[in-house]
């Protein structure tokens, strides 16, 4: 093929681009280097396969409009790499289209390659194949892990140099990570543990990426690995080498949530301080882990008992919605630290306490503005101080920066920004019955309650995790027992049946009937299910299906946790005697029949019965046919009234769901968060006593507009679908608190618009967006103006200014704030 002229000319003006393009990426004790270039990085988290790449631009673009300027992932190589040698980078796996949405944006990418991640992810992101392999031992200096280790993270490091994805190549990876929090757990492994870092860092190093490698919490890395902080508050941290910057790969935004546990949240003023504080302590980078949290489809849970939400409270909520303040909080808490983005990482640093527990930071360098921050870290008392000849209100527990070291651009504790309250919307799609009308057709049982249908048998009770792989969550243990050769036995005779389990669930079956289940909470997987049981004499047939719910993900040696009837005993116990079945034969079944019949792809050869559908009936199947809900809003279903299960649209997992675990009061919930003073996860809770998980996500893309999607429950505990909803979510109720002179914006989304303003209210707000009390003097004024400004508009905004006081000017106000809500 000859070139024209011109398509050369194409040629070499994109090679020359090329060249241009490339970053270097250094690091000095300060910050990273980008060609050259001291930068402020504030990255955040955002795990590909928690959501879809119809999603990614969208998160990705609100990651950016809040001041981002990187986003951070682990690559998850149980998802990439199901069964040895066999991949899967399509759809929520196809990491490359990612990172390249990364790059389409503008902004860096952190790859935590790992490849063990930890993430509440099933397993910490570790396929469970490895476990067959002879000798194999996860994290530590053993030949077999470094070589499925070695295999894997070279593919990927292969994979992203193919594509260009590295910095040096004009990519967007400027950070690489091996390993994760090794530093937290390597102390049962000794000194095998010891070599294994080293070896990390030598085989990292010959991977020769060009850009530098960090290990989280990894105090002895080697050079020149980076080690870096992860925490609610990483300030005090020291990196290992003073040629090291200063970096905090994960700043916890929030927490995750587990189906025995209330919903955590982290107050925006408090995430805001503890990167503030961070910044005023020399610190460089910043990854909120979360960012945007997401949903764990599939069987990707970890465990112990992970939900299928992983929300995690993060800036963007799970299904993709700017979470307000938080968001627009951070926004502005980036700007400003941008503003002395060159003093920060050039200047000296000059510190003074102006009163116990306020010191002012002052970043001094030449030719640049300085920079200052002034941080009151007692919990409770405000503070005034005196700074260069200024007067600052300093609140208790926040940061002012003050990029000119003049004027406060922000206070970490002072918001200016809107809260908006989410709401669930009725399916809006036409012609949509309320009441879904359902199908169903029973799990096929028989073969495994006869114990038929095995594919091994052996003489002991088997581990689970190393008899499926974790190709699915279940696993049938099948056997009889001929009670005659048992003295007594000559009729019908009411015994104990005694299973000691390693979990995660276990449903017990004697001679056809379930007899019971049981399932051990707060995450502790050992348990004794015991029930009185007839036997007959002769053949009793006993089917135990063990289950499990996501693997564990995080420890020393966590692999080696066992799973399932591991060992038993299993026991009948009789008055005066007990027959123990732990040595019986055992035949062994991996997964359920409709599992193998992929029945959730709803084949048209499957038969379904739409007559008496049954309720609070175990292992049962539900079909129906929907309307995919009308405009753009994020779709949920509402799985109240059932049981545990997994959920599928249109073939497309939506994860499992435990809808009737409530969750514990552990910890207490409380309305209001008090942000001030350290923050752990059950500070702020909510949802105490409630379905740990209701609502699940189904991803717009799943959906198929203007024609029938298919629903298909597997419900195992029993549960009634007859309240089974779709719902949109929307930005309902949105508030702001606008001290006066400010100016705040409000907005709705997805092209709604405010409907009306509920509130215009001066003085000191009592209670909280949704929920003010009756205090303050309410203007007629600053109603109709704001009306006006409002009504109708996608967004709008506010000056709270002197003249929307109206009749409130003469009433004695304690302060002129200026309270706004309205409704979208
Ligand atoms: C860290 C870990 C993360 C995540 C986090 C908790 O220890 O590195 O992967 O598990 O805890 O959300």
């Amino acid at each position: 093929m000859e070139l024209s002229k011109s398509s050369l000319v194409v040629l070499i003006l994109t090679s020359i681009c090329y060249v241009v393009q490339s970053t270097e990426v250094s690091y000095d004790g300060r910050a990273l280097k980008i060609d050259g270039q001291h930068r402020v990085i504030i990255s955040g988290s955002i795990h590909y396969p928690r959501s879809t790449p119809q999603m990614w631009p969208d998160l990705i673009q609100k990651s950016k409009a809040g001041g981002l300027n990187a986003i951070e992932t682990y690559v998850f190589w149980n998802g990439h790499e199901p069964r040895q040698r066999e991949y899967n980078f399509e759809g929520n796996y196809d990491l490359i289209r990612f990172i390249k949405e990364i790059q389409n944006a503008g902004l860096y990418a952190i790859l935590r390659i790992g490849p063990y991640a930890c993430a509440e992810w099933n397993y910490g992101g570790i396929p469970a194949w490895l476990r067959k392999i002879p000798g194999m031992q996860f994290r530590t200096n053993n030949q077999q892990w470094k070589d499925e280790m070695q295999n894997f993270t070279t593919l990927i490091v292969d994979m992203v140099r193919r594509e260009k994805l590295l910095a040096p190549q004009g990519g967007p990876i400027i950070l690489t990570q091996i390993e994760n929090e090794y530093g937290n757990i390597m102390g049962p492994y000794g000194e095998e543990g010891n070599q294994y870092v080293k070896w990390c860092a030598s085989f990292a190093q010959s991977l020769e990426v060009g850009v530098p490698w960090i290990m989280c919490q990894q105090d002895n890395a080697p050079q020149p690995m980076i080690n870096t902080c992860n925490g609610y508050y990483c300030d005090q941290f020291k990196p290992n080498n003073p040629n090291s910057p200063k970096m905090w790969t994960e700043n916890w935004s929030g927490w995750f949530k587990a189906w025995d546990k209330p919903d955590p949240h982290r107050a925006a003023e408090d995430l805001a301080f503890s990167v503030a504080r961070f910044f005023q302590l020399k610190g460089s980078l910043v990854n909120y882990y979360m960012y945007h949290g997401g949903t764990n489809f599939g069987r990707t849970t970890g465990g112990p008992y992970i939900t299928t939400t992983y929300d995690y409270d993060a800036p963007l909520d799970e299904y993709g919605n700017k979470r307000q303040p938080k968001w627009g909080h951070l926004k502005e808490l980036h700007a400003a630290i941008y503003m002395m983005e060159q003093a920060l990482i050039h200047g000296d640093v000059k510190d003074v306490e102006l009163s116990k527990g306020v010191w002012a930071t002052k970043y001094i360098a030449n030719g640049i503005t300085p920079g200052c921050f002034i941080s009151n870290t007692n919990e409770n008392s405000d503070a005034t101080v005196d700074f260069e000849g200024a007067k600052y209100f300093v609140p208790a527990w926040s940061v002012s920066i003050l990029p000119d070291c003049k004027q406060e651009v922000h206070n970490t504790a002072k918001v200016n920004v809107q809260t908006s309250i989410m709401v669930k919307k009725p399916n809006t799609a036409e012609n949509e019955p309320n009441d879904l009308k359902w199908s169903w057709r029973p799990e096929t049982l028989r073969h495994s309650l006869k114990g038929l249908g095995g594919s091994f048998t052996d003489y002991t009770l088997l581990e689970q995790i190393t008899t499926t792989l974790d190709e699915s969550d279940y696993l049938w243990y099948m056997t009889s027992v001929d009670t005659k050769q048992y003295v007594g036995i000559t009729q019908e005779h009411e015994v104990t049946l005694r299973v000691n389990s390693t979990g995660h669930i276990l449903y017990a079956f004697v001679n056809g009937h379930l007899i019971g289940s049981e399932y051990a909470p707060n995450g502790n997987f050992t348990f004794m299910f015991e029930r009185k049981v007839m036997i007959e004499p002769g053949e009793n047939k006993i089917s135990l299906l063990s289950a499990t719910v996501g693997l564990k993900t995080y420890g020393s040696f966590f692999e080696q946790m066992p799973a399932g009837i591991v060992g038993g005993p299993v026991q009948l116990i009789g008055d005066d005697f007990t027959i123990d079945l732990s040595k019986n034969e055992w035949s062994y079944k991996i997964g359920l029949d409709g599992e193998k019949k992929k029945l959730y792809l709803d084949n048209p050869e499957d038969k379904w019965y739409d007559e008496k559908l049954p309720t609070k009936r175990p292992f049962t199947w539900y079909k129906t046919k929907f309307q995919a809900p009308l405009g753009l809003d994020p779709v949920v279903i509402d799985l109240l009234g059932m049981g545990k299960g997994a959920a599928w649209v249109n073939g497309n997992s939506l994860g499992r769901y435990w809808t009737s675990y409530l969750s514990s009061t552990n910890g207490g919930c409380r309305d209001y968060c008090e942000y001030r003073g350290n923050y752990q996860s059950q500070k702020c809770q909510t949802g105490c006593g409630e379905p740990s998980q209701r609502w699940y996500h189904v991803p717009r893309s799943f959906l198929k507009a203007g024609e029938p999607n298919t629903l298909i429950l597997f419900e195992e505990a029993g549960g009634d679908p007859s309240k089974i909803n779709f719902q949109t979510v929307s930005v309902g109720t949105i508030c702001a608190t606008i001290d006066q002179g400010k100016t705040v914006s409000l907005s709705c989304q997805n092209g709604q618009s405010i409907s009306k303003i509920d509130i215009t209210r001066f003085g000191e707000p009592e209670g909280s967006c949704g929920r003010f009390e009756k205090s303050g003097c309410d203007s007629n004024e600053a109603y109709f103006a704001i009306s006006n400004a409002c009504v109708g508009k996608e967004s709008c905004s506010i000056q709270n200014s002197e003249n929307l006081l109206g009749g409130c000017k003469s009433n004695s106000l304690t302060s002129k704030k200026l309270v706004v809500q309205a409704t979208c």
